[in-house]
Formats: structure tokens, sequence, C-alpha cells
């Protein structure tokens, strides 16, 4: 038998099959369209679109393993965080969904705490509301868009609305339904404090699981679709953050993972919820059932190096342009980059923050500008971990994984810049790969997700910082903080 793990992320959706032993057989990634950016820092996309995605990453990887569906135990989906999608009453998509990194909504965001009470929304849902989070998305539909707000039956996430195209059923778990703002973080369900007292209607979001948990099987017209039997088993999987630190084996305390994708995220697990007053980090449910984590998030990470090439180099390929920040010295020449290509969250909680290169001469090379960028994203999660380490978190270890988590050279930079050993995994797959491992659990190949993670997870190569780069990069790490204070004022300007 077969399991599969399916990620809806930003760029695309990735299908992965795993084997009896969790191990990798295939994987599949369909493209997604182009973020649709009609104004800055407004990011959407069509859910159809997603939809589509997920068909052809599932025919596909069925066709490159030449597996059929009938094999497929059971299915795990994991996606991006936060984002809005809108059914009308026929379960037709109302508007294209707000998605993580839109950051239009700090009007609604202002509005939640001032109706009622940041303290009081750090209480229900252990995080102050971020423009990020699904919900100030949902009401800037309602102050912006009366006549959509009005036929919204369902809200769902972007991984929920791939499970009701696969099963019908409107459901979700307790990882991803976190990043709503509306879900009880300690107690694990919605907060009524929330919903009333913003007047939404309950009926309106959909039933929320544990991670492992069977949410629903797959419906004949999804079986045609897909080339999956109808009837296999859909669990709750969860929001890629959760999903990839399952992928990554951190269900434990003493390790955090480092995932870059198109964010760059930091994550630590908890076995009891904890939070920072300031809620510049998020306090989720994990993925695990009765544990929590926390995680900060550099909202350009992946998307830095992204931009870089798509603007500036298109004929170079990443690795290339690793391969060409290596040739540049450490620190740049004085050059640092500031990665809030869409505003930022961890530490700063800004929408209106701009990335830029600061102290470019006429010296400086692409080497030394591609090499800042890494720089910059690498001290941006510096920020991250250190934050996390003052709330009284203990981290030993950093695994990283993502794009970049197969170079030595990131390797060796990131594990500087934490000044701690820094790992990379066998299977380097993250969200798709957890998600597979919820689905492992939750049809009982294994007992638990830690159980899973212990059989399956591996760490391959792991970087111990050298001393003298470690205080090169302390030195960068100290005059990198002291930018976005000197360039705070500027921003509203812009
Ligand atoms: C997490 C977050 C991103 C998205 C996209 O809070 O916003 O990681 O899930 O990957």
């Amino acid at each position: 038998m077969f399991w599969l793990g399916i990620d809806i992320g930003t760029g695309g959706t990735r299908a992965l099959l795993l084997d009896e032993e969790g191990k990798v057989r295939h994987g599949f990634t369909a493209p997604h369209e182009e973020i649709l950016m009609h104004r800055p820092l407004w990011a959407e996309q069509r859910p159809e679109n997603w939809w589509d995605a997920a068909q052809a990453a599932v025919r596909g990887v069925l066709e490159a393993s030449g597996a059929s569906g009938d094999q497929v135990a059971a299915i795990g989906l994991s996606g991006q965080m936060h984002g809005l999608t809108l059914l009308d009453e026929n379960n037709a998509v109302i508007r294209p969904a707000l998605i993580w990194c839109d950051q239009r909504s700090q009007a609604q965001v202002d509005h939640v705490h001032e109706v009622l009470g940041r303290e009081n929304v750090v209480r229900w849902t252990a995080n102050p509301v971020l423009t990020g989070f699904t919900l100030p998305k949902l009401l800037w539909v309602r102050d912006h868009e009366p006549a959509l707000f009005a036929r919204i039956r369902r809200v769902l996430l972007p991984k929920d609305y791939i499970r009701f195209c696969l099963t019908g059923e409107y459901a979700t778990e307790v990882s991803d339904a976190s990043g709503t703002a509306l879900l009880d973080v300690a107690h694990r369900r919605w907060s009524g404090e929330m919903i009333e007292g913003l007047k939404l209607k309950a009926s309106i979001l959909p039933r929320v699981y544990e991670s492992p948990e069977i949410t629903g099987r797959v419906t004949a017209a999804a079986a045609a679709d897909t080339g999956l039997r109808e009837g296999t088993p859909v669990v709750g999987g969860g929001g890629d953050q959760a999903s990839s630190a399952v992928g990554n084996g951190v269900v434990e305390a003493g390790i955090a993972s480092d995932t870059i994708g198109t964010s760059g995220v930091v994550f630590v697990h908890l076995d009891q919820p904890a939070y920072d007053p300031e809620g510049r980090v998020h306090t989720f449910c994990h993925a695990v059932p009765g544990k929590w984590h926390v995680m900060g998030v550099t909202q350009g990470a992946g998307l830095s190096l992204q931009w870089f090439r798509q603007q500036l180099a298109p004929e170079q390929s990443y690795d290339q342009l690793t391969a060409l920040a290596a040739t540049a010295p450490a620190l740049s020449q004085g050059l640092y980059w500031l990665p809030y290509l869409m505003g930022e969250r961890t530490p700063h909680i800004d929408a209106r923050a701009r990335a830029a290169w600061i102290g470019l001469t006429a010296r400086h090379t692409r080497a030394d500008m591609v090499r800042a960028v890494l720089e910059g994203v690498a001290y941006s999660q510096m920020d991250c971990l250190a934050l996390i380490e003052r709330m009284g978190a203990r981290v030993e270890k950093v695994r990283l994984s993502g794009g970049g988590a197969k170079s030595p050279f990131w390797l060796r930079m990131f594990a500087a810049v934490f000044q701690k050993p820094v790992a990379s995994l066998e299977t380097q797959e993250g969200s798709a790969y957890g998600a597979g491992l919820l689905a492992m659990t939750g049809s009982g190949r294994f007992a638990s997700v830690e159980e899973s993670c212990r059989q399956a997870v591996r760490e391959t190569l792991t970087v111990a910082p050298a001393a003298d780069e470690a205080a090169t990069y302390a030195q960068g790490y100290s005059t990198y903080t002291r930018l976005y204070p000197a360039l705070k004022e500027i921003y509203p300007r812009l």
C-alpha cells in the first residue's frame, strides 16, 4: 500500500507517495497561476486553480509511480495557511482567495482590537490579530464588498477547500484553524467569544478535527477526477508549517525547524501553550494531538531570492545564484538586505515595512547583492529564533528544510548566524511529507505522530557553527537589527 501527502503551496501543489516505511517513492508538482497582485501588498489566488493543480498533481504522481488509486490507503492534506476561500450556497467560489501574504486588512485588525480589546483577543486565541490571518480578510470583504459578503455560506482554508473538493465535507483541523484568529487555541475549538463578539455566523465555519483524524472519504466524482479510489479516507493534515514540522520530526522539545519556502519559518514544539504578549510570534496548535507550537515568520524569505532571480538574473538557476553568492565575502562587503518584500511579521508586525539593500556602493557586484539577500534572510530567521528563545523555549539544534537546505553553503551560513548546529534531512519534502505521515498515523500504520517521526525522519548532514564565521555574523546581525528601527518612520511615507 501507499499513502499520499498533498501540499497546496503558494507556487504549486505537490503530491507525494509514501511507502509502508514512510519513504518517499514519487513526487509530482503542478504549478499554480501567478499570484494576482492588483495593488501593492494585495495577494490573491483562484481556489479553482488549486483544485486543478491538485488533480494534476495526484494524477501525475500516480502515473509517475505506476501505482493505481486502489493502492492508496489514506490521504493527508497540507497547505498554505490563512487564505480566505469563500463559498456560496451552491458551493461556488465567490471571489479569488485573499492569501496569507495579503496585507490589505490593517483597518480590520485595528477594528477587532478596538471592539474586543487586544488583551482579550490574545487571551481567547493566544495571538493578537494580524493582517496575515483569515479573520481580518473576511472583515475586509464585509467592509468593501458587502454584496459578496452576503452570499457567504462557508469559509474554508486553502487545503480545506481541496478537502471539500475531494470529500464533500466542510472540515479543518486545529493547526490550520489556529491561523484564522477565530480558534480558541488553548482549548482547540472555535472561540465563541470571537465569533459572537464580531457578530459572525458560526455556521460558516467548518468542523474542527485533530490533525491525524479521518475527516471524510473521497467521493465518486473526485475519484473520477483524480484516479483515486472512492472511499479513500482523508485525514485532517495540517497547516503547511505544522505539517512541515512533522515532516522534519519537530514533535518534541529541543529541536527547532527552519523552513524556507516563499516565507521563512522558525518553528518550535511546545508541550503547553506559551505566548509572546506582543504577539510577534504565533502560538498555534501543533499537528500532534494535544500539543502546541510557536513560530516566527519572515514574509519574504525564499521570495527574496525568487524576486532577485526574476527581476535581476532570470538566466541563472537558484544553484548558480547560490554558487555566485559563495564567491562574495561574508557580510557582502558591508551590504545588507532587508527582506520585507511583503511587509513583515516577526519581529516587527509591520505590514508597511519595505525591502531594501542598505549600503550599496559602486564597488558592489551582483555576487555581493545575492549574498546579502541570503544573509538578510538568515538574519531575519535569527530574529525569529532569538525571540522564541527569549520566551524560554530550549533550542539545541535547527533542522533546515525547503529551498537551499541541501546546499552546504546555506547550512554553514545558517549555523554561523544561529550559532547552533544546523542539520539537513534525508527527506527534504517538508509539508507534503508531513501530510503523508499524518495520513499514515490516521490510518493506523503508525501508533502516533511521534512514532511516525521516530521511524521515518532521518538527519543527513549536520553542520556545527565555525567559530570565526559565527563571530563575523554576530557583528553583521547586530548591524542588521539596527536597520529596521532607522527606517521604520519612512515606510508610511512610501
Ligand atoms: C504561516 C504562513 C506561511 C504560509 C505560506 O503563518 O503564513 O507559512 O502558510 O507558506
